[in-house]
C-alpha cells in the first residue's frame, strides 16, 4: 500500500488505507495514527473566510476558535455569495459530516479556527502534546486547508512535565536532530488518545502556527 512521501519511512505507527470505511475498520496497534491520504477540489481558503464573515454578521461576535454542527455550517454557508469553487469545497465538508456521523458515531463539528486562535486557553495546542479522550475509536480529524498538524515520531518524543500540577497536561520535546512531519490538507485521520483501550502510545502532535494574516484553518473534528 502506498505510503505518501511526507510520513515517516519505516515507521509503523501510522497505518493508511484508502477509503473512509477502511478508516474505520482499521486498528490501532501498533499504529496510533490511521491516515487516510486524499485530495479534494475546492477553495477551502475562500470557504472560510466566508464561513468567518457570516457568523460575524449573525452572531456580532468575533471569536478565536468556532465550532460548528453542520446544520449551522450548511446555514452560514448559505448566507454568503459563495463561487463555484467555494460552493466544491462546502460540498465536501458537509459530506464528510454527514459520512463520518454513522461511522465515529458521534456528532462532527467544523472547527474555524483564526490564526494564533488558539493562544488563550488553547495555547498548549501549539505545543507537542497528545489529546487525551475516552472513545476507543480515538479522534478523527481532517484540515481542509493549510498549515496542517504536525506530529512526531513516539521514539523522537522526550516527555516533561510543565510543572503544572493543576493544568495535569503532558508534553513533549522533540529529541535533538529528529525530524517532524506535516499531514497534508484533505486528509483524514483517526488518532489515539493519551490513554486507549490499546495500550498503544499516543499519537504525538501540535498545532500548526498560522500566518497572522492567512486564512482561518477548516478543521473536521468528531470525538
Ligand atoms: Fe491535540
Amino acid at each position: 500500500m502506498e505510503r505518501p512521501e511526507y510520513i515517516p519511512t519505516d515507521y509503523n505507527r501510522i497505518q493508511v488505507v484508502h477509503s473512509l470505511s477502511d478508516l474505520f475498520n482499521a486498528h490501532f496497534n501498533p499504529a496510533n495514527l490511521i491516515l487516510f491520504p486524499r485530495e479534494l477540489e475546492g477553495d477551502f481558503d475562500g470557504l472560510s473566510r466566508s464561513l468567518v464573515k457570516a457568523w460575524r454578521r449573525v452572531s456580532g461576535t468575533p471569536k478565536d476558535v468556532h465550532l460548528f454542527d453542520a446544520g449551522t455550517v450548511e446555514t452560514l454557508g448559505g448566507m454568503e455569495d459563495l463561487s463555484p469553487v467555494q460552493e466544491l469545497a462546502l460540498e465536501h465538508i458537509l459530506r464528510d459530516m454527514y459520512e463520518v456521523r454513522p461511522l465515529a458515531n458521534v456528532k462532527p463539528q467544523l472547527r474555524v479556527v483564526m490564526p494564533g486562535g488558539y493562544e488563550g486557553v488553547s495555547a498548549t495546542a501549539y505545543r507537542f502534546h497528545a489529546d487525551r479522550g475516552r472513545r476507543s475509536s480515538g479522534r478523527v480529524l481532517s484540515c481542509y486547508n493549510d498549515p496542517v498538524t504536525e506530529g512526531i515520531r513516539n521514539e523522537d518524543a522526550i516527555e516533561f512535565d510543565s510543572g503544572d500540577r493543576l493544568e495535569r497536561e503532558i508534553f513533549f520535546n522533540l529529541a535533538p536532530g529528529a525530524a517532524v512531519f506535516q499531514l497534508h490538507k484533505s486528509d483524514i485521520w483517526r488518532q489515539a488518545y493519551l490513554v486507549n483501550d490499546e495500550n498503544v502510545p499516543p499519537f504525538i502532535h501540535r498545532a500548526p502556527l498560522a500566518e497572522p494574516d492567512g486564512p482561518p484553518r477548516l478543521i473536521l473534528t468528531a470525538g
